[in-house]
């Protein structure tokens, strides 16, 4: 099936652990949005660059795939700068035509902020993907400390630093962090990685009996 499923929400929420395996599933191909975003500001941040001050769009068109698989594309001085270069109108313009072209020919899982409501907006299936802060917290610090046990005052600053970005990104004025209308609510407290796949494939099977 060329199903097109935007996949949404804040930060740390499981958004992408949910469309890697849901792609896989559905025999789909993954964009993880937020990777463009972090690539510019890494490029941006290398060239001696400010992303909240800097404009972002040349890089943004001269992004090549390589700059997607770095592996310091997750440090926190690159969640910050994508959130703030993600505010700049011409970054995300830049990066539009390249979330689009990447899910047209074949169907997609895509995940990022705005696919619901700016990047595809008739997609097939929307979802949007959330959790409380504490609980994106201990994801976050278990995604960059794996099995250490968590350390009160690390889970306090990460809550605080996820509800920052949050607010950051909701309160943009261009693509906001917002669930379309039409998006299905998948709310992930209690509920493990496996868990939400199941219950998305459910709701992908009664949508699109194949
Ligand atoms: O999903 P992520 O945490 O990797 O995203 C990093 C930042 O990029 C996020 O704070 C906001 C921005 N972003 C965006 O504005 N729009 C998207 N579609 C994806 C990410």
């Amino acid at each position: 099936m060329r199903l097109i499923i935007a996949v949404d929400g804040p930060a740390a929420a499981g958004k992408g652990t949910l469309a890697k395996s849901l792609a896989a599933a559905l025999r789909l191909p993954h964009l993880d949005t937020g990777l463009l975003y972090r690539a510019v500001a890494r490029q941006m941040i290398l060239a001696g660059l400010d992303p909240a001050q800097d404009a972002g769009e040349t890089i943004a068109q001269r992004l090549q795939p390589d700059d997607l698989t770095r592996s310091d594309l997750r440090v926190p001085e690159i969640d910050r700068g994508a959130s703030a270069v993600a505010t700049q109108p011409a970054v995300r313009a830049a990066l539009l035509r390249r979330q689009r072209d990447f899910a047209t020919a074949s169907g997609a899982v895509i995940d990022g902020r705005d696919i619901g409501t700016v990047v595809f907006p008739d997609a097939d299936l929307k979802l949007f993907v959330t959790a409380s802060a504490p609980v994106r917290a201990l994801r976050r610090f278990q995604q960059l400390h794996g099995d250490a046990p968590p350390d009160r005052d690390a889970l306090a600053r990460l809550t605080e630093e996820i509800e920052t970005r949050d607010r950051k990104d909701a309160e943009r004025p261009v693509s906001p962090l917002r669930r379309a209308e039409d998006a299905l609510l998948v709310e992930t407290d209690h509920l493990d990685a496996g868990a939400v796949l199941d219950h998305v494939l459910g709701l992908v099977r009664a949508r699109f009996p194949s």
